[in-house]
């Protein structure tokens, strides 16, 4: 296995108030990994450090061994660390098609950026079918997977998601799943943010538990998901 990120006692503080305290993991190439853990327990706040959205106080983040942690986020999207956001965050007054250009803002190889918009269209047909219609005319499952499209035309080598179930109904965060599953056969690798945690386990081959701050759990997905205490915290056994 080759390590892709890795992250070393990584903290995040809003004013003085140090809301990620020291964590420290690693992703390998070609995992889904899981980072999953309460409302509050610092999951956004994570990502948005590894984006370079957040400045750490403390700690490194490690990109194909190269240090990014100081890194500007559009520095961090072009070594191919791109993130999906909370809530979306598509142009409900753009085409689906103009929202997915956008995802590719930071390419300058034309042909490059025209076959990412083919695969993005073969993995999500919905796109392709809604590509002249308003972003704001799509469904909340159909916007989520706009927000994940727009994140492929940018190219990545590592996919991060916050929530990307958030709101959805139960169907559709089937769906959502399922897209994650090929996006990674296709040969990404994933670090998904999840309240859903039966779920992001169960497609996860790593996972993490973290809790106010701190990582308390490092397993595989499938021994986090039997292990009793993600049960009675998290599974609701
Ligand atoms: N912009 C902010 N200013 C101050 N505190 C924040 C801000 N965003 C998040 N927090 C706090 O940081 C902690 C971690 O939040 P967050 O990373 O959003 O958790 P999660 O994504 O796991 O729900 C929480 O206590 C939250 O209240
Ligand atoms: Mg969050």
């Amino acid at each position: 296995m080759t390590t892709l990120l890795r992250v070393s006692d990584l903290a995040v503080a809003y004013g003085h108030i140090e809301a990620v305290k020291g964590i420290s993991f690693e992703l390998q190439a070609g995992d889904i990994t899981a980072l999953v853990g309460a409302n509050g327990a610092g999951k956004s706040t994570t990502l948005l450090a590894l984006s370079g959205l957040l400045k750490a106080s403390r700690g490194k983040v490690e990109f194909e061994g190269e240090d990014i942690s100081r890194l500007a986020p559009n520095q961090i999207v072009q070594r191919g660390v791109v993130q999906v956001p909370e809530g979306r965050a598509i142009l409900t007054t753009m085409t689906v098609l103009e929202n997915l250009q956008l995802g590719a803002y930071s390419r300058k190889d034309v042909a490059g950026i025209a076959s990412s918009l083919e695969e993005v269209f073969a993995l999500l047909p919905r796109l392709k079918d809604r590509a002249t219609q308003y972003a704001g005319n799509l469904s909340g499952g159909e916007q989520q997977m706009l927000a994940i499209g727009r994140a492929l035309m940018a190219k990545p080598k590592l996919l991060l998601l916050d929530e990307p179930s958030m709101g959805l109904a139960p169907i559709l965060v089937q769906e959502i799943f399922r897209t994650l599953v090929a996006i990674n056969r296709s040969g990404l690798s994933v670090l998904l943010v999840e309240q859903n945690v039966r779920q992001a386990l169960k497609i996860a081959r790593q996972g993490f538990v973290i809790e106010t701050g701190r990582i308390v759990l490092a397993d595989t997905g499938a021994q986090l998901l039997a292990d009793p205490r993600v049960e009675a915290a998290y599974l609701g056994g």
